[in-house]
């Protein structure tokens, strides 16, 4: 989108010029693009510093998948705090870093990985600028704990001079015919017309509802965008984080990129893009995902699309017959 836009947080009226693309989902041909194939530390080591205004990452969790070798806690996080140095170090001075984790879980015991991540992060002189909660409506129902149904996004800083574009990720109001009831201003309708801040509580649905029956946390079997990957990012998600987060032909690194789902969000919105993976069958994946976006055929949930509430009158949020006579039955 050709709009400019200052970094201010604020809701009131500010004056913009948007001009549609000619053409929505085809890649720019001068945008560039790679998957590395290989190691994230290795790989890093090699590319010149400041070179990206956005690191946006959702790291191995050390939970044992398919992908990882689990280990104790402290060394999985010193092999994760030598990365994060070279993050830092290739992280322009106008850049962000979105760090999404959820838990660590060993032997039931919770270990939260934002908490452990922020003190790395802290130590290298990041500024958190936000603690996004990612929050999804259905998941594994846990039987000795509450069940998990959000994980958090770290969004940091590299310095106060930060770019923030608010207004390409505003979202529609609740109430946009709301008017000032006293005051100088009164009668005058109080929000912004490009619509409200999407705050830190992030509900971005991985399963579209139009085509299916049940509301999925990440992206699984009935979501459009799903692949082999077994946790991979809904493409919305860190299409809002580009938006806000670079510019129009910044460079955005994915570290840890799996299926290629940043590097998909990046070239989509004309900024460059690098993802490095480790695993060959993931890289194959992305580069498939990439010429599909290229080719008008890749399926991506529209960002901001709206979340479909049950009316309950579909059969699904009936009481089953067979409980109908319990008592205990919730209803
Ligand atoms: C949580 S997944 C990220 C998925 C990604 N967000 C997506 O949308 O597909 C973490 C990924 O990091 C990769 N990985 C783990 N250690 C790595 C390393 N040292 N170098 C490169 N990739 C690594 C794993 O193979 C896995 O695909």
């Amino acid at each position: 989108m050709t709009r400019k836009y200052e970094n201010k947080d604020n809701d009131s009226l500010t004056e913009s010029k948007v001009e549609e693309p000619l053409f929505d989902n085809i890649v720019n041909p001068i945008v560039n693009h790679q998957i590395i194939c290989d190691d994230s530390l290795k790989t890093l080591k090699k590319i010149s510093d400041k070179k990206f205004d956005l690191i946006i990452t959702s790291p191995p969790y050390n939970l044992g998948k398919s992908y990882e070798t689990k280990t104790k806690i402290e060394k999985y996080l010193q092999t994760q705090e030598q990365i994060i140095i070279e993050l830092i170090r290739t992280l322009s001075d106008k850049g962000n870093l979105c760090w999404q984790v959820g838990n660590y879980v060993d032997k039931g015991e919770v270990y939260p990985l934002d908490i452990f991540y922020y003190q790395i992060f802290k130590k290298y002189g990041l500024k958190l600028r936000n603690r996004i909660i990612w929050h999804f409506g259905h998941g594994l129902h846990a039987s000795n704990r509450f069940s998990g149904r959000y994980e958090t996004i770290l969004w940091f800083s590299k310095t106060d001079d930060y770019i923030f574009n608010l207004d390409d990720v505003r979202v529609r109001a609740k109430y946009p015919g709301k008017r000032y009831y006293k005051g100088p201003k009164k009668g005058l309708i109080s929000g912004n017309p490009l619509g409200k801040n999407p705050s830190d509580i992030w509900e971005i649905l991985e399963q579209d509802w139009d085509k299916a029956i049940w509301n999925i946390p990440n992206v699984k079997s009935n979501h459009p965008e799903k692949t082999e990957h077994p946790c991979q990012f809904p493409i919305e998600l860190v299409e809002r984080c580009v938006l806000a987060l670079t510019n129009e032909n910044s460079w955005v690194l994915d570290p840890f990129s799996g299926v290629g789902s940043t590097v998909v969000a990046a070239i989509k919105n004309n900024r460059n893009a690098i993802g490095i993976e480790k695993e060959k069958e993931y890289c194959n994946i992305a580069e498939q995902r990439i010429k599909s976006l290229k080719e008008g055929e890749l399926k991506v949930r529209p960002i901001n699309k709206p979340i479909h509430t049950p009316t309950g009158k579909e059969k699904i949020t009936q009481i089953p017959i067979e409980w109908k006579n319990l008592k205990s039955v919730k209803g």
